[in-house]
């Protein structure tokens, strides 16, 4: 019995290893990881402006798409950024940044229209062999000023993160977050 069980097992996760190796989009997601380190090499314009079509391609609300995007490469801003902004220190040995603004008069969904579209940012990044990280500026006010005056974002526009990018440095490997008992069926 005990005999059974290990091969199911074994069974089902050669399975769902099987289905990640022929599903590329899957791949990267499960690829997917923070990257907080990066080497020196430079990060080309076109794969910057092809992260932020990826963003662009996310859903948004009512189909308002409240954003815009900033790609940065300005060294100078994110040095200081990196010491102004906590936690996001890493933006000094980045290549590049894009700041994921959005417009809270065009939607009320803005936050989450402009997290859908960093995600997608960071998916894209990982799928082209880039690493990013997400740096929290939604929901502190005081972060979002810092950052919009960093780059002069204008009024009513809201940075929600600044996403900074580069080549990974050293080997990352991406968290096992499943938990199977966080899904419910059917009923709580
Ligand atoms: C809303 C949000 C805010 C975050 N803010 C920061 C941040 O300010 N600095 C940072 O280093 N990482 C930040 N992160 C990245 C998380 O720390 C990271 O996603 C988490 O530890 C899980 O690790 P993983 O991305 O490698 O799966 C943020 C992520 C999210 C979604």
């Amino acid at each position: 019995m005990f005999k059974k069980v290990i091969i199911v097992l074994v069974l089902i996760s050669m399975q769902s290893t099987l289905i990640m190796a022929q599903n590329p989009t899957l791949e990267t997601i499960f690829a997917r990881k923070s990257v907080r380190s990066y080497t020196d090499q430079p990060v080309a314009h076109e794969d910057l402006v092809l992260l932020v079509k990826a963003g662009m391609a996310a859903p948004t609300g009512m189909n308002r798409q409240p954003w815009e995007f900033l790609i940065v490469t300005d060294k100078d801003i994110m040095a200081d950024l990196s010491v102004k902004l906590p936690y996001a220190r890493m933006m000094k040995e980045a290549q590049a940044a894009i700041v994921v603004c959005g417009n809270p008069e065009t939607s009320v969904y803005w936050f989450l229209d402009c997290s859908a579209a960093a995600q997608n940012i960071l998916l894209a990044a990982e799928s082209i062999g880039l690493g990013a990280v997400w740096t929290a500026g939604y929901p502190y006010e005081e972060r979002m000023d810092l950052i919009a005056s960093a780059f002069g974002v204008p009024k009513p526009y809201r940075p929600l993160c600044v996403i900074p990018i580069g080549y990974p440095k050293g080997e990352q490997n991406p968290k096992d977050k499943w938990k199977e008992e966080k899904v419910h069926i059917n009923k709580w």
